[in-house]
């Protein structure tokens, strides 16, 4: 991953991707793991308000957790708070701690147009995204322009290894529909902790 590329990036278009940012062997690693968890149908919104709209999202998910004590989850979360150290340094945003979890497209899995802040709640600042798989076709995160939410800034193929960062509270993006399982880990650079 080239820092400057980042820092540039996410100044001027407040978005950044990158490939082969995670190595073959640990996205394969993770793929394993997420296999054997629990994977639960995931929700939007927060608190009270959380719900499960399928026709929103339908993927299914698992939360990151350390205490797991599972060497490529840990891996992974050295990997986040590195980036999260890069961006501090570059850009003073105070963050941290990431919270992510597994995420499981099957095939027609989508989720619609939205931005990742709640309402009212400013603790997450940075997205981050990385794909663990490959799926065959479909799948694209689509983000719009920050400064036009009705302009198509990119289509980024969801590709193992990749990944994306972007500003939480003023990039839109969605998830195309994927015609075969796309597996990933969707988290966020926040400024609490949990
Ligand atoms: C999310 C999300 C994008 C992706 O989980 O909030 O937008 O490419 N994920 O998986
Ligand atoms: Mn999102």
């Amino acid at each position: 991953m080239d820092h400057e590329n980042l820092i540039f990036s996410l100044i001027e278009r407040g978005q950044y991707s990158c490939e082969s940012f995670l190595d073959p062997s640990l996205c394969q690693k993770l793929v394993t793991e997420l296999k054997t968890l629990p994977m639960r149908a995931a929700k939007i919104s927060k608190g009270s308000s959380e719900q499960n709209i399928p026709s929103i999202r339908n993927d299914s998910i698992f939360w990151l957790s350390a205490a797991q004590n599972s060497q490529a989850q840990n891996e992974y979360l050295e990997k986040m708070s590195k980036l999260m150290n890069i961006i501090n340094r570059e850009l003073y945003l105070g963050l941290k701690q990431f919270e992510g979890h597994f995420a499981c497209y099957d095939q027609g899995g989508f989720y619609k147009k939205h931005l990742d802040q709640f309402k009212g709640n400013n603790e997450r600042l940075i997205s981050a995204v990385t794909y663990l798989n490959t799926p065959i076709q479909g799948g694209e995160l689509r983000t719009y322009s920050r400064d036009n939410q009705d302009i198509i800034e990119a289509d980024i193929a969801p590709i193992a290894g990749t990944l994306v960062c972007f500003l939480s509270n003023q990039i839109y993006h969605e998830v195309l529909p994927t015609t075969s399982e796309r597996l990933s880990i969707a988290g966020w650079l926040r400024t609490t902790i949990l």
